[in-house]
């Protein structure tokens, strides 16, 4: 299964690839994840990458392009993979879909999901993420046992530094110019799926598999 989650900030991209990765036992992909990953590790590309996301702009297309072909050529993609948060631009698309023709890939589907703005912003506002393994969640749609300890590992649990509603309103001003053209992209190439994320997470995956299967 070779899939895209489209979608503008807090529309769920993550939390569906996670339960998509459980699923069918493949990749996510998430471009966000490895450049904080990058920024954390203080790697000349995670410190070049950090003012840009810090500012709620994109990275620019280069090195998320670099990212991506480099990750698609790993075993674990074998099987399928789940990009998360790429592509983002016009440019971006093309390259995947060289990259795409390079490994002998074809996408098998671009889920794109709807959330209305205001609670994008709630849901953004409202995420907390677990240190040490990832796990996201939500102080009102998903809350942990104890608060700001994480269910699975005790972990901390931590707010992202994007996460504050300026930085959020400059990520959806973003999303709007230079990511939804990608929504009629996809369309035209014929394998644009869209979803209802304002819908509970799990009837939100379970459109996401329904839609799948029907391919
Ligand atoms: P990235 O990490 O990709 O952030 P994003 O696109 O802004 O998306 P989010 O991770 O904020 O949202 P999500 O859709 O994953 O939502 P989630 O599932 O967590 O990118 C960060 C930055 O990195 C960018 O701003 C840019 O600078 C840079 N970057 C990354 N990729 C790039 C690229 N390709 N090109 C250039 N720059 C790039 O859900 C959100 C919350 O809502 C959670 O708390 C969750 O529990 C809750 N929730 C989820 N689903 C539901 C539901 N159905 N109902 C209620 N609550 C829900
Ligand atoms: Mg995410
Ligand atoms: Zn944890």
């Amino acid at each position: 299964m070779k899939l895209i989650l489209l979608g503008p900030p807090g529309a769920g991209k993550g939390t569906q690839a996670k339960m998509l990765m459980d699923r069918f036992g493949i990749p996510q992909i998430s471009t966000g994840d490895i450049l904080r990953a990058a920024v954390k590790e203080g790697t000349p590309m995670g410190v070049k990458a950090k003012s840009h996301m810090d500012a709620g702009g994109l990275v620019p297309d280069e090195v998320v392009v670099g990212i991506v072909r480099e990750r698609l050529q790993k075993s674990d993609c074998v099987k399928g993979f789940i990009l998360d948060g790429f592509p983002r631009t016009l440019p971006q698309a093309d390259a995947l879909n060289e990259s795409l023709v390079e490994l002998g890939k074809d996408l098998d589907a671009v889920v794109s999901l709807e959330v209305d703005v205001e609670a994008l912003v709630e849901r953004l506002t409202g995420r907390r993420t677990c240190r040490d393994c990832g796990r996201g969640y939500h102080i009102k749609f998903d809350p942990p046992a104890v608060e700001g300890k994480c269910d699975v590992c005790a972990g901390v649990l931590f707010q992202r530094d994007d996460d504050q509603e300026e930085t959020i309103r400059r990520r959806l001003d973003v999303y709007n110019d230079q990511t939804s053209p990608l929504v009629a992209y996809y369309r035209d190439a014929d394998v644009l799926v869209v979803i209802d994320g304002m819908q509970e997470m799990k009837v939100v995956q379970d459109q996401i598999l329904k839609s799948l299967q029907a391919d």
